[in-house]
C-alpha cells in the first residue's frame, strides 16, 4: 500500500501559479529553494493552473503556453525529475475530488476569514470574483497539500495564512474522521487512532529582499524585472540604467551600498569577494556605479548560465517537457490516491470502481 522506499524521508509539496516567464525574483522566491529541498525530502511541486483559473477565469486564452512556460522555467532552474515529482495540477484528478470531500467540513466563515479574499476583491476590481471558485481557492490549496499528506511547505509569508488554513482543516477532518486502526496498532493498549493528515508545517524559505531595476520590489506589474531567459546583452542593459543610491550623484561622491538597489542584488549575487571591492569602492567613491553594475551583471550572468544552457535543451525538445509532466502527473496521481483511499475510508465512503488505490 505504500510507496516503501521514500517513506523514511518526509514529504514537501509546493506549487506555483503560471504567470509567463519567471524573473529573478520568483525564482530566488522560490525555485532557488525547491532545487535545494529536492535532494533532502521526498518532494512534490507543481504548476497551480487550477489556481490561476480561480481568479483568471475570464480570459484562458494565455493558460496552456504559462503553464508551458513554467515548465520550462521549473526544469531549466535545476528541478530534476529524477529528484522529484514536478507535474501540473490539473492534470492530477485527485486535485479536483478531496477539495469536494474536504468542502463537507469547511465553514463558510473560515473561507471568508482567510485574509486574501477580502483584500484580493478589493484590490482587483477589473475582475468579478464574487464565485464559488475563488472564495474556494484556500481550500484548494489546503487539498493540494494534504493530497501528499505534505509534512513542509515552502512558500514565501504571503502564503502563511494560507497553510495556517490548510492546519485547520487538517485538524478538524482529524477529529471527525479518525482512521481505523491497523491491525497492528489495535493491540497496544494506549493507542490513539491514526490521523490521516499530518498537519503541514510552513517551511520559511529565506527571500532574500530582491529589487527591480526601478529599486521597487521585482515584479511583473512594475515592469522592472530580469527574466530568467533574458540573453546576456539584454541583462547588462536592464542594469545599466538602475537606480543606485541617490546621494551619487557625481562620480566623486561616496555612496553606500547598503542603501543601493544594485548593492541589494550584489548581496544576492556576488561572491564575499567582490562584495568587500563594492564597499570599499563605492564608500570612497573609487569606483564608478557604471562599474558597479558591470560587476553585478557578471555575478548574474554567471548564475544564469548553466539554467540558461538547460533551458536551451527543454525548449528545443517540447515533446520531453510533455513527457516529463506525463510521468510527474502519473507519479502524483499514485500518491494522491493513496491518500483519497484513505480518505474514502475514515469517512466511511465505499471504494472507488477505478480502484484509486
Ligand atoms: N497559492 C500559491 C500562490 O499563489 C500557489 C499554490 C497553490 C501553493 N497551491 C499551493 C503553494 C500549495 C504551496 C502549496 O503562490
Ligand atoms: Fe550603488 Fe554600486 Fe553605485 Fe555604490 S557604486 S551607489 S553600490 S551602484
Amino acid at each position: 500500500m505504500s510507496i516503501s522506499s521514500s517513506d523514511s524521508k518526509k514529504r514537501v509539496l509546493s506549487g506555483m501559479r503560471p504567470t509567463g516567464k519567471l524573473h529573478l525574483g520568483n525564482y530566488m522566491g522560490a525555485l532557488y529553494n525547491w532545487v535545494r529541498l529536492q535532494h533532502e525530502y521526498e518532494s512534490y511541486f507543481f504548476i497551480a493552473d487550477l489556481h490561476a483559473l480561480t481568479s483568471d477565469y475570464a480570459d484562458t486564452s494565455q493558460i496552456k503556453q504559462s503553464t508551458l512556460d513554467a515548465a520550462v522555467d521549473f526544469l531549466a532552474a535545476g528541478l530534476d525529475p529524477e529528484n522529484c515529482t514536478l507535474f501540473v495540477q490539473s492534470q492530477v484528478k485527485a486535485h479536483f475530488e478531496l477539495p469536494q470531500l474536504l468542502a463537507m467540513i469547511t465553514p463558510l466563515g473560515w473561507l471568508e476569514r482567510v485574509p486574501t479574499y477580502k483584500e484580493q476583491q478589493e484590490n482587483l476590481t477589473n475582475k468579478d470574483l464574487s464565485t464559488y471558485g475563488f472564495l474556494g481557492y484556500p481550500l484548494m490549496m489546503a487539498s493540494d497539500i494534504l493530497l501528499y499528506q505534505a509534512h513542509f511547505v515552502p512558500v514565501g509569508q504571503d502564503q502563511v495564512a494560507h497553510v495556517e488554513f490548510t492546519r485547520e482543516i487538517a485538524r478538524r477532518f482529524n477529529n471527525f474522521y479518525p482512521s481505523p486502526p491497523t491491525p497492528h496498532a489495535s493491540k497496544e493498549p494506549d493507542h490513539l487512532p491514526a490521523e490521516v493528515f499530518p498537519e503541514p508545517q510552513v517551511l520559511l524559505t529565506p527571500s532574500p529582499k530582491l529589487p527591480g531595476t526601478d529599486g521597487r520590489k521585482m515584479s511583473k506589474s512594475y515592469g522592472n524585472t530580469i527574466l530568467l531567459s533574458d540573453p546576456e546583452p539584454e541583462i547588462r542593459a536592464k542594469l545599466k540604467p538602475m537606480v543606485t543610491d541617490p546621494a551619487r550623484i557625481r562620480r566623486k561622491d561616496p555612496g553606500n551600498p547598503d542603501v543601493c538597489p544594485v548593492g541589494d542584488l550584489h548581496k544576492v549575487f556576488s561572491t564575499a569577494e567582490t562584495l568587500t571591492k563594492v564597499y570599499e569602492g563605492c564608500t570612497t567613491a573609487s569606483i564608478g556605479c557604471i562599474e558597479c553594475k558591470g560587476w553585478v551583471a557578471d555575478a548574474i550572468i554567471e548564475h544564469l548560465t548553466p539554467i540558461q544552457e538547460r533551458r536551451r535543451r527543454y525548449e528545443q525538445d517540447n515533446l520531453l517537457v510533455k513527457e516529463i509532466l506525463e510521468a510527474g502527473a502519473q507519479r502524483a496521481s499514485q500518491r494522491a490516491g493513496q491518500t483519497l483511499a484513505e480518505v474514502r475510508t475514515a469517512i466511511g465512503l465505499l471504494p472507488t470502481l477505478e480502484g484509486g488505490t
